[in-house]
């Protein structure tokens, strides 16, 4: 047997605030290989999933294969358009959501986690989210703030973590983020400036693997995802549209199984991977092999 083991490992994840996104399914498989996980959470969701978890209503969802519960090992307050807090704007500062969480900038976390576990602590780090304001506008109208804002919280968030979390890693550690195809190819309606993140996003993780490599001996690495109807990407408006279309003209034509993501999430932060660095791995049932839809009633005929 060749086993996934990430015993004695820490992992953090950036971007979980229910058990509906890949962020979530990334942390249950990292637990399921043995890894401690931590996550980080945007200060608006907190409360929601916090309750969500003391009411028991993701008992189910936390459940593991040999019957254990998952527990988080910290939940962190995390809003990754901030590298400190004294960029936050008054209002954000101020906002009843944020005001009593402390630091929740990405230096505040990567502070935390030093305090909690200590200055060499951490193995894996994942990046699971994005946020485009203007996402549902074509790219075409849509405005600097809104195309900044995207690029800011969906793709600089990750180089200002592999800075901040960098020192953090021990031999061996590995940054993985999630992209989508939108970032290469044409998405209709996958607007905002988003498609403009996610093509960032895949550069960088080129360019971070070899001047993170350098620096801190850390590997980098992105999964691009198929659909899969999150919380996120309900938001976009026609995920449904989304998953039947790839569904149909897949190499593979069926439906992508989010455990698929966390289990190649789990092996690209596993010594299994050490040599894989600089990657962009498809996880879409071959989706983005395909140059011409199969399934003439895709087409709508
Ligand atoms: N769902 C899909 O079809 C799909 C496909 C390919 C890639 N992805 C990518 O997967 C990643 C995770 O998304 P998901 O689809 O699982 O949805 P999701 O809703 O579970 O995850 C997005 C997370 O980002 C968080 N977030 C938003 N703004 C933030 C901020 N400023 N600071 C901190 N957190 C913030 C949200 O609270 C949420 O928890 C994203 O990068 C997304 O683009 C999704």
């Amino acid at each position: 047997m060749l086993p996934i083991d990430l015993s004695g490992k820490r992992a953090f994840i950036a971007g979980v605030a229910d058990d509906g996104g890949f962020g979530f399914v990334i942390a249950k498989a990292m637990a399921e290989a043995g890894a401690s996980v931590s996550v980080g959470t945007w200060p608006p969701a907190l409360n929601i999933f916090l309750n969500l978890i003391e009411r028991g209503k993701m008992d189910a969802s936390l459940t593991l294969s040999d019957g254990r519960k998952m527990a988080f090992e910290k939940i962190y307050p995390l809003d990754a358009a901030y590298d400190a807090l004294a960029d936050a704007p008054e209002e954000i500062r101020e906002n009843k959501r944020y005001k009593e969480r402390g630091d929740f900038s990405i230096e505040g976390v990567t502070r935390a986690l030093i305090q909690d576990f200590g200055e060499k602590s951490l193995d894996i780090v994942v990046h699971s989210l994005a946020n485009g304001p203007e996402v549902k506008k074509p790219l075409l109208d849509t405005s600097r703030p809104g195309y900044l804002t995207a690029v800011s919280v969906s793709a600089y968030s990750l180089i200002s973590m592999v800075r901040n979390l960098g020192p953090l890693m021990r031999p061996g550690g590995s940054f993985l983020s999630l992209t989508y195809m939108a970032g290469e190819r044409v998405i209709p309606g996958y607007g905002g400036g988003m498609s403009s993140a996610k093509a960032a996003l895949e550069s960088d993780t080129r360019t971070l693997a070899y001047e993170a490599g350098r620096r801190f001996g850390v590997r980098v690495n992105t999964i691009s995802a198929g659909p899969w109807a999150s919380r996120a990407a309900s938001a976009i408006g026609f995920i449904d549209m989304m998953i039947r279309y790839c569904k149909a003209n897949a190499a593979i034509p069926r439906e992508l199984d989010a455990h698929e993501v966390g289990a190649t999430a789990a092996f690209l932060a596993s010594p299994l991977a050490g040599a894989i660095t600089g990657t962009t791995v498809y996880v879409d049932n071959g989706y983005h092999a395909m140059g011409m839809a199969v399934d003439p009633t895709a087409l709508g005929a």
